[in-house]
């Protein structure tokens, strides 16, 4: 897959890229980051790229003219056809349902805007989607671009070791993820819970399955409602919801 980035910070993209599983996938050659500055397409000695905005306002706006041709140039440099993605707090929510189908495409053209973003006009022609990765304001486009292409990269095949993994994630099944232990097995902060040393595999793909349901359950039940529960699963959600009130009577007890 190949994704390219318009970013007037190509070196804030290149270094997120360059680390960790993202890096590895590059260099085993799965996933290829390009970035391109608009700036380099910018037609004056100060080599400008915003304005101000018409009808007044603060702040500044990105122009057409350098992103239409780093569009252009970026849609040019190779032969697949793709997807152009503005990133802002106007767009749609991202979920891993649509990391999910952003993996599948060969390639992508991520834009980050600045200042206080684009012309409008670029939006409405030049962009074919426009995505958000949270309820708050960034001051520009490349965190959340370094979040898509992190997500992204990391499902693509090869990239993780362990081919499980990207199954066992957190939102993979609509649930979030159950706790993990490591060693020691017992420490002042706690004991590892029993049944995952037991070697017993059917126990421990139930009890994951209940903590990863209990969970979703205590935060979020936004997602519990969206998924539909087998008949274990229901049986496992209420044994987990018993355990709880019982913990929580307990602790009330002891006080
Ligand atoms: N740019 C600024 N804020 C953003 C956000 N929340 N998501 C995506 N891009 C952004």
């Amino acid at each position: 897959m190949r994704i390219d980035v318009i970013t007037l910070f190509p070196e804030f993209i290149d270094s997120c890229a360059g680390i960790g599983v993202v890096g590895r996938a590059q260099e085993r050659g799965l996933l290829e980051v390009k970035t391109c500055n608009p700036r380099d397409f910018a037609t004056d000695n100060h080599r400008t790229v915003d304005s101000r905005p018409f009808g007044g306002g603060p702040g500044m706006l990105m122009t057409i003219g350098p992103l239409r041709d780093a569009l252009q140039n970026v849609h040019a440099a190779a032969a697949q056809s793709a997807k152009v993605i503005y990133l802002s707090p106007q767009g749609t929510r991202l979920t891993q349902e649509k990391i999910v189908e952003l993996a599948h495409q060969e390639r992508l053209i991520l834009l980050c805007g600045r200042y206080e973003g684009v012309d409008e006009r670029v939006l409405e022609n030049l962009v074919d989607e426009e995505i958000s990765i949270g309820d708050y304001v960034l001051s520009g486009g490349e965190l959340a671009a370094a979040v898509v292409i992190d997500a992204i990269g990391r499902l693509q095949d090869g990239a993780l070791n362990d081919a499980q993994s990207a199954e066992q994630d957190s939102f993979s099944g609509g649930l979030l993820d159950c706790p993990h232990y490591t060693r020691p097995v017992s420490d002042d902060l706690g004991a590892v819970p029993e049944v995952l040393m037991s070697g017993d595999h059917a126990m421990i793909r139930r009890w994951r399955r209940k903590q990863a349901l209990g969970r979703t359950w205590l935060r979020r039940p936004d997602l519990l409602a969206r998924v539909e529960l087998d008949a274990e699963a229901r049986t496992l959600l209420e044994e987990f919801r018993h355990e709880h009130r019982a913990a929580k009577n307990q602790q009330g007890g002891v006080r």
